[in-house]
């Protein structure tokens, strides 16, 4: 892997507040992104919002704002949000920036230049919900309803200009085909396959201006019509990086960036990501991203979100289980409960059961069993072991889980295998509680031959605890320094993550401090 990693987001509508479905996304690029930082790499990590489209237009007319005041009021809402959760996004961008419009209009001109637009005519029916036209046969199939929303499907007819998709699908199959981890999980490249088989029209990709009430990017060729919000919107993830290729003075640093090395994006919106905007690529000769990944969608206590349902997990709603339970512990529960890719249910109890029993009893217990006994034994200090290895016998099944998270972790995170890398540390974190109560350290304590015995196993889970706490950084940063704390250490500043977790690190006289439990259980009403 090069020493360069840039992850997206997707860029979010401004048409309403945020909800889990955006935090879901935006946690899980902030993990990776913070995991490619703790290994040395040199990350860029982009979000932003999608401003333009019919959408935002009706939503603003609904309120009885411009579309400009509805963005600007509702992109705070997702900054706030961002800043909530501790996204260390290093950029921002909105699609109503001159930055974004004046390289999004080059790009175009550069399609025009080779060729690959042409002016046409569209007619057919359009889900305005999502900014999509929909073949007659799929508009009859769902009633002439949006398969999405259900809303009544639109006629339109009127001229339009359209990227030559079409002539670019052979490509893009043999690229899919050939590269594996270019669209994950590996379900989801079947379905995009077996759909691309069946044939693609070329691509609308401007609406009559007037429609939008001057609300978009205009067509540099053609000032009538303004780019379609999906070209719009994709070109983000490099307009906001500045490009060589799209006749821009770039400031010599982001452009370097590309290509991404992941685009995470939701299940519903693959097909844009997967189809769209790699042949979008191969028509101007940019090199595409590495890998598209497409997580699955959240229900609510069993149930399709829904404000009237009153199981929406709204902004405000994060924000109260981020009081109760910290941050550190949301942003851990997303990605545990559910294996990224798949759907998953969200449950207040699910929650507070997975953070008494994995957070509090595993990790949280183990950290202050191993400080307290360092605190009574040794006066804090970590003591000598015998020796600085898992080899000894009393150590040897904690080898175990260490190398399977020196050996997988790099892999998992780069299939995005969140649950079962967090699984994987937990595996270690029970390991050393089953040592403890096998050794009985609070014995041996009474026994003074014992002392060089003592010293050896104590030293021993002040280590797993450490390991442990390190995996756990990208996802809980705040929690595993208040932890490591404890233990007298300090994070990762001077080595990388794969350093951090081998065996032997703590200098024994390294003094511990003895503190709060890092997660208090919480009472459940059984
Ligand atoms: N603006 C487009 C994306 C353009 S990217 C070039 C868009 N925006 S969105 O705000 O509607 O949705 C953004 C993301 O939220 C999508 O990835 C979508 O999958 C995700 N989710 C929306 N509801 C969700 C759940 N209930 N669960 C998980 N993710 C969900 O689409």
């Amino acid at each position: 892997m090069s020493d360069k990693f840039y992850i997206t987001t997707p860029i979010y509508y401004v048409n309403d507040a945020p909800h889990i479905g955006h935090a879901y996304t935006t946690i899980a690029a902030d993990v990776l992104a913070r995991y490619h930082r703790a290994e040395g790499r040199d990350v860029h990590f982009l979000t932003g919002t999608d401003e333009h489209g019919i959408k935002i237009v009706k939503a603003a007319a609904e309120k009885g704002v411009t579309p400009k005041e509805l963005a600007d009021e509702v992109v705070v809402h997702f900054q706030d949000l961002w800043v909530a959760l501790n996204i260390s996004n290093d950029d921002f961008i909105r699609t109503s920036q001159p930055r974004h419009e004046g390289r999004v209009q080059e790009l175009i001109r550069r399609l025009v230049e080779r060729d690959e637009i042409y002016l046409g005519k569209y007619e057919g029916w359009y889900d305005e919900g999502q900014e999509e036209f929909v073949t007659e046969f799929t508009a009859a199939e769902n009633d002439y309803k949006s398969a999405i929303d259900g809303k009544p499907l639109v006629r339109y007819s009127e001229p339009s200009w359209f990227f030559r998709l079409g002539k670019w699908v052979p490509k893009l199959i043999e690229h899919i085909e050939a590269d594996p981890a270019f669209v994950q999980p590996r379900s989801r490249r079947n379905e995009v396959l077996s759909k691309l088989r069946q044939g693609v029209e070329d691509l609308s990709i401007s609406r009559r201006s007037e429609k939008l009430g001057g609300w978009g990017i205009p067509m540099p060729n053609d000032p009538d019509h303004s780019v379609y919000v999906w070209v719009d919107a994709l070109s983000n993830y490099i307009t906001a990086l500045g490009m060589p290729e799209i006749g821009d003075e770039f400031n010599g640093k982001a452009e370097a960036y590309w290509p991404a090395d992941v685009h995470l994006i939701g299940k519903d919106i693959l097909w844009f990501h997967a189809v769209y905007w790699p042949c979008l690529l191969m028509a101007m000769d940019v090199p595409l991203p590495k890998t598209v990944f497409a997580h699955g969608w959240w229900t609510s206590e069993g149930k399709k979100m829904s404000k009237s349902l009153g199981n929406f997990i709204s902004c405000e709603a994060i924000s109260e289980l981020c009081e109760e339970y910290t941050r550190d512990a949301f942003r851990y529960f997303v990605l545990r409960e559910v294996p990224f890719g798949a759907d998953g249910d969200f449950s207040a109890e699910a929650f507070a059961r997975r953070y008494n029993t994995e957070l509090a009893n595993d990790a949280g217990n183990l950290l202050s069993r191993t400080v307290n006994m360092i605190g009574r034994y040794f006066d804090g200090d970590v003591p000598e072991p015998k020796q600085r290895t898992t080899e000894g016998v009393e150590a040897k099944f904690l080898a175990e889980p260490i190398r399977r998270l020196q050996e997988k972790s790099s892999e998992m995170m780069s299939r995005c295998r969140f649950s079962e890398y967090i699984g994987a540390v937990l595996e270690l974190a029970s390991a050393t509680n089953r040592y403890i109560d096998s050794t009985e350290p609070f014995k041996l304590a009474k026994d003074p031959s014992q002392r060089e015995r003592l010293g050896t196993i104590l030293y021993t889970c002040a280590e797993a605890v450490r390991i442990a706490l390190s995996y756990l950084e990208p996802f809980m940063p705040e929690k595993v320094a208040e932890g490591l704390a404890q233990l007298g250490v300090s994070g990762g500043e001077s080595r990388s993550l794969s350093e951090r977790g081998c065996f032997g690190l703590i200098e024994p006289g390294t003094k511990t401090v003895k503190s709060v439990p890092l997660f208090p259980r919480k009472l459940l009403n059984e």
